[in-house]
Formats: structure tokens, sequence, C-alpha cells
């Protein structure tokens, strides 16, 4: 799992207009903490709506590898038996978790108070990635840990054998950090509590609420208090992943851009802690809707529809709704390009350590397509061109990075020449039917041997 096989070049080409129903998989982050916390709940939980790519898949290995029974039972139908809090089993082997700074993060939070060793790896771009964000909370708890020089991967976690719990305030806003610390203090006698400065994705909560744990969460001058009573017993649940806001970007930004389209994209999770993107579209003008709305498992659900909208405006997106978008700002600098006047993004330099330094990823390649782009270390801005201003032409280098491939095959959509990236298959990381579900809708997307 931790390589890649040949690279595969994809080019996207100007499209005709983007017309249907795209069904967008689940939700990623979801999907992570389902396998997890039904691996530390006792008895059997249930899952539908499971994202079945790669990152969750190595998740699913890795808590099999822990001791759970992980089964899947049909199209993004999973059973899983969990082992209870504190009864992982060391694992024989490397855990390897591919892509994903999700799953080695917060796995390494689940093992992180049990008396336990276990050793993680993953591709090049997991292996770049700084760990020092959970390994220095973690140790708080009594674990230790040994990685590459600039706490890189491969490491090797010992769990602690007699955990105490934590009061720990997230340096940086990250919702896997803070996720990582809960888990932890699962094994841990008495209150763990996590604060954070601004509110991130808060699916851990809720989901540790639905499986029975003690948890509470207040709004203070400090931030965002969560505290959390450890060595609950986890009931096992029956779980409906909702889909991906982050996977519902693309074709909602592609249907933004492409003349005379008009896709619908149903049953989106829309928590307030993920929707900054579809705000931020609709202060610039996008013509997208939220249609029956509704409220299922706990998180506001709604179909999005999204049509072509030449009259998008450049804006500034406030620097306090980053945390509930980060993951977007490579295709809404894609929008932002087919927009006018300039839009500037700021307070984002947690993008400059994800799975590839966003930043620079997204202005080499906007460059390349002739867009002009200003970067910092916390900041882009990109010139808009208009809706038929972008020339495109070039090809985008993707980094192993699922969003910097799929934002470029957007853009290719509407710009004047075809865009390339020089590999694709990183989008199976999170979105295996990207290429299908786009051409669904009238997308051309094409691959070449490298
Ligand atoms: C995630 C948190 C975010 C996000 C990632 C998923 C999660 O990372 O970028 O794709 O599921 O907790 P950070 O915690 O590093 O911001």
């Amino acid at each position: 799992m931790s390589g890649h096989g040949t690279p595969i070049p994809m080019t996207s080409r100007k499209s005709g207009p983007l017309k249907g129903v795209a069904d967008v998989p689940g939700d990623k982050s979801i999907s992570h903490r389902s396998l997890l916390l039904g691996a530390m709940a006792v008895g059997e939980t249930r899952v539908t709506g499971l994202l079945e790519g790669e990152d969750v898949l190595a998740t699913a290995a890795a808590m099999r590898a822990f001791g759970a029974d992980v089964e899947r039972l049909g199209d993004g139908e999973w059973r899983v038996n969990g082992v209870g809090v504190g009864g992982f089993a060391e694992p024989e082997d490397v855990i390897d978790c591919g892509n994903a700074g999700t799953g080695v993060r917060l796995i390494m939070g689940c093992m992180a108070t049990s008396p336990i060793t276990a050793t993680f790896t993953g591709d090049a771009s997991l292996r770049s990635r700084p760990m020092g964000r959970v390994t220095d909370p973690i140790a708080l708890f009594g674990a230790q840990s040994y990685g590459r020089t600039g706490g890189r991967l491969p490491m090797t976690v010992v769990g602690a054998k007699n955990p105490i719990p934590v009061r720990y305030r997230t340096p940086m806003a990250s919702a896997q950090v803070k996720s990582a610390v809960l888990l932890a203090g699962l094994n841990a006698p008495g209150e763990t509590v996590v604060i954070e400065a601004e509110a991130t994705r808060d699916h851990t909560e809720r989901m540790l609420a639905g499986f029975g744990a003690e948890i509470s969460v207040e709004d203070t001058d400090e931030g965002r208090v969560i505290t959390l009573v450890g060595q609950p017993e986890l009931k096992p649940q029956t779980i409906a992943v909702p889909r991906d806001p982050s996977s519902a970007a693309f074709p909602v930004c592609a249907a933004l851009i492409v003349p005379g389209s008009d896709v619908l994209v149903p049953n989106i999770g829309l928590n307030p802690t993920r929707a900054g993107l579809f705000t931020t579209l609709i202060e610039m003008g996008a013509d997208l809707t939220y249609e029956n709305e509704r409220e299922e498992g706990g998180e506001p659900v709604a179909d999005l529809r999204a049509r072509f909208s030449p009259d998008m405006k450049g804006i500034r997106v406030p620097e306090e709704r980053a945390a509930s978008m980060i993951d977007e700002y490579p295709v809404l600098s894609v929008v932002a390009a087919f927009a006018t006047g300039k839009t500037e993004m700021v307070g984002v330099h947690e993008l400059r350590v994800k799975e590839s330094d966003r930043i620079d990823a997204m202005a080499r390649g906007l460059e390349a397509n002739g867009v002009t782009i200003e970067e910092g270390r916390d900041f882009m801005t990109v010139h808009g061109l208009g809706p038929d201003g972008v020339p495109g032409g070039g090809t985008a280098a993707a980094r192993l990075d699922h969003r910097i491939a799929m934002s470029f095959m957007v853009m290719g959509m509407a710009s004047q020449s075809p865009v390339s990236v020089d590999d694709g298959q990183p989008i199976a990381t999170s979105f295996p039917i990207f290429e299908p579900l786009m051409t669904g809708l009238g997308a051309t997307i094409e691959r070449s041997t490298a």
C-alpha cells in the first residue's frame, strides 16, 4: 500500500454542459471514525455508505491488525466486531496507512494508552508529513515514540502501560490532533480535556457521544473545551455515513464553471464545521442552492444544486472560516481563476502540511495554466480571469495528492486548452469513482500511459 504503481497521467478538456445527478461517496472523516470506534466498542457495529477509498481501506486493515473483526458485507456495507476500549492486540507487522494522515494519526491516538507497541508507515507523501503534533500530546499520557528526523514515519509507538489523563490545548487548528488526544483519553482513567481555540470538524465528539461515551463540549473564553470521561464501555452502533462534502466540492465547482451546467449532488453532510466552501461560493455569487434540507443521524444534510455561474466575483475568504473548508482551498483556487477579481485566502498555513504542500502545488499548477497567483507562508491570492479567460494548456504535478489531481481535472473542463496532471492515481484515496462520475455528467477526462 505504501508504494504507488506506474503514474497514470490524466487530461481533462473543455466540456459541454454538465448535467445530471452526482452520487458522491461516503464521508472520509466519518468512515475512518466508524471503523475506529467500531473496533473499540464491545459487539457488532454495522456501517452503510462507508467510503471504500484506499485511505479508509488501510484503516480497515489496521483495525484487523489490532485484533478487531472487520468484514465487508457488500457495497459500502461493513461489519465491525470490536475488542473494547483498551482491548487492542499488538500488531504482528508494520501498519501501512498508505496516504492517510487521518488514518495514521487517529490510530496512533487509539493505541497510545494500551500496553502494546506498533510501527507505522505510509506512502512517500505520508512519510513526509509531521507526526510530532500527535506524538507530543500522546507522550503526556505516557506513550513513547521513535520516528525519523522531524517526527516522520516510519515510526514506532510504545503505548503507555499506566496512562494518565491529560489536559491539552491544541497548538494548531487540527481535528486530527484533537481526535487523537480524545481517542487516547478513552483508555486513560479520569477526565481528558482538549481545548481548541477554533472549532474544527467535530465528528469525533459527535460519534463518541453516539457510542455512549460521556463527553461534553463547552464554548468558553479559552475556546472550545471538550471533556471526555475515560474508560467507558463503547456500545456498538448502526451508522449510515453521510456523503462527503469534500468530494461533493468537485462536481459542484465543475458545474459552476462549465457553461450551461445544472448538477444535483444529493445527500451531502453539511455539518457547519465542514461546509465553509459552500458559504464562500455563495458569497462569490455562485448559483448554488440547498434543497430538501433535513437532519440524518444527528448531522444536517441537504441536496446541493449547482448551476453555471458566469458572474462570480473574487472575495477575501474570512480567516476564521479556514478550518471549515481546509480541504477545499485547492478547488476553490480553481473556481477563483474563473471569477472576476481577486480571491484572497488567508490564515491557511496548515495547507502546507497536507498530502502535499497545497499552496505550492496549486500555485505552480495554476501558473502552468496561465493563472496568476501570489502566495506566502499562510496565504494565497488568485487573480481571476473571468468565466472564459483561463488559458489552460499546462500540466500540473499531483504530488501524490488526490485533491490537487481532482482540482486540475475540474479546471480543464472549462479552460480554453486541456489541463493535465502527471498522475491521477491518488484520486482513488478518497474518490475512487471520480472519473466515471464526472464523465457521466458530460465531462471529458482521458488517461494516457506515461
Ligand atoms: C481530518 C482533518 C483535517 C483534514 C483531513 C481530515 C479529519 O486535517 O484536512 O482531510 O478527518 O480529522 P487536520 O486535522 O490536519 O486539519
